[in-house]
């Protein structure tokens, strides 16, 4: 008989039995505890001035895959950046973090991780990886990676939102917290603060932080990073609709609405907006309700948000983050920084 596997040394001891294998080394939650049904929160946030949506409902099958083509392009420069600091990088920031276990956010394949990866296996033979991600298509893709190329790491991937992860994960055992590509710049400010405390609360006294953040710079540099020449960013952005339509049973028009996007300089935030091109009536039959799109009325689909450093780390200092590391190229584009949890 095989032996069964068990999740000792990822989760909590409180927070074991709550998780069941879904696949070998890939946890997920017994029973879910977000109750929300997503179609009610889109039109929730429909109805509301201005109109805006939350980011996580661009990341259907065809969102995820749009996602990853502008990660490839030209003008993207984030992801590339990143991945040149963490390559040059990796060594420095693991030997600044003596920690067991590295625990990384909203995972994805954990492509630019593996840098990490190499680096923890190099200089402590060993070790635990947890990617927390809602996709078990890149959970499995990530195991399949680590298991091949760092035998000496356990893998345990969380297949879960990141804020029940985080919640469930073993402080008493030195962990890395990475949050990488600049996610936290699509939080608006509210989703920010709760965030920051929820994680800041679950981390133990020798925990770490990684966040990757996308910094303020030129407005031509950043504007066009969010309206590429290709039109894939406007297909990302517009494709949400086609999402919604199929949770509602709404009845947006691709046709009839189109993509802008601009710097807003007082707020250092990218604002990605769909406009109506025509009036029209929104109609959702299940929740009997419906509003009119107004021509040349905007839909806020998503932010993205671009930061200071130096004024972000006496920020998160406020949430318990106590700065410890400031990675960045040389143009100064982009930045991984470096927090350990203050000891209260
Ligand atoms: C996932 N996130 C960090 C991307 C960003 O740059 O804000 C999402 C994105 N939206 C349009 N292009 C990229």
């Amino acid at each position: 008989m095989r032996k069964k596997e068990n999740n000792h040394g990822i989760f909590s001891a409180g927070q074991k039995t709550l998780w069941r294998a879904l696949r070998p080394s890939i946890w997920t939650l017994k029973s879910d505890p977000s109750h929300e049904n997503p179609a009610l929160s889109i039109l929730r946030t429909l109805h509301d001035q201005p109109r805006w949506l939350e980011p996580y409902h661009l990341y259907d099958e065809r969102g995820s895959q749009l996602f990853e083509q502008i990660c490839e392009l030209p003008e993207y420069y984030l992801t590339r950046t990143e991945d040149s600091i963490l390559t040059e990088k990796a060594a420095e920031i693991i030997a600044a973090a003596p920690v067991e276990c590295i625990v990384e956010l909203g995972a994805g394949t954990s492509k630019k991780t593996m840098h990490l990866l190499r680096e923890q296996v190099r200089l402590r033979k060993g070790g635990t990886f947890a990617p927390i991600d809602v996709s078990l298509r890149s959970l499995l893709a990530s195991r399949d990676t680590v298991k091949r190329r760092f035998r000496q790491l356990t893998f345990h991937g969380l297949c879960s939102r990141y804020e029940e992860g985080i919640s469930s994960v073993d402080t008493s055992l030195p962990t890395l917290f990475v949050f990488l590509g600049s996610t936290v710049g699509n939080f608006n400010r509210s989703e920010f603060t709760r965030f920051f405390l929820h994680l800041s609360r679950s981390m133990g006294p020798k925990d770490f932080l990684l966040l990757g953040t996308d910094r303020v710079k030129e407005v031509e540099i950043l504007e066009k990073a969010y309206n590429d020449s290709q039109g894939v960013t406007a297909d990302f952005i517009l494709n949400v609709f086609v999402s919604i339509n199929r949770l509602t049973k709404g009845n947006f028009d691709l046709k009839k609405m189109r993509y802008h996007s601009w710097y807003n300089p007082e707020w250092q935030q990218i604002e990605m907006y769909a406009i109506s091109t025509a009036t029209q009536e929104i109609h959702f039959p299940s929740y009997k309700t419906f509003f009119v799109w107004e021509k040349d009325d905007r839909i806020l689909v998503e932010i993205s948000r671009k930061f200071e450093p130096l004024r972000l780390q006496r920020q998160l200092q406020l949430f318990g983050l106590n700065p410890v590391g400031h990675f960045t190229d040389a143009n100064e584009w982009f930045s991984l920084l470096l927090f350990r949890k203050s000891v209260s």
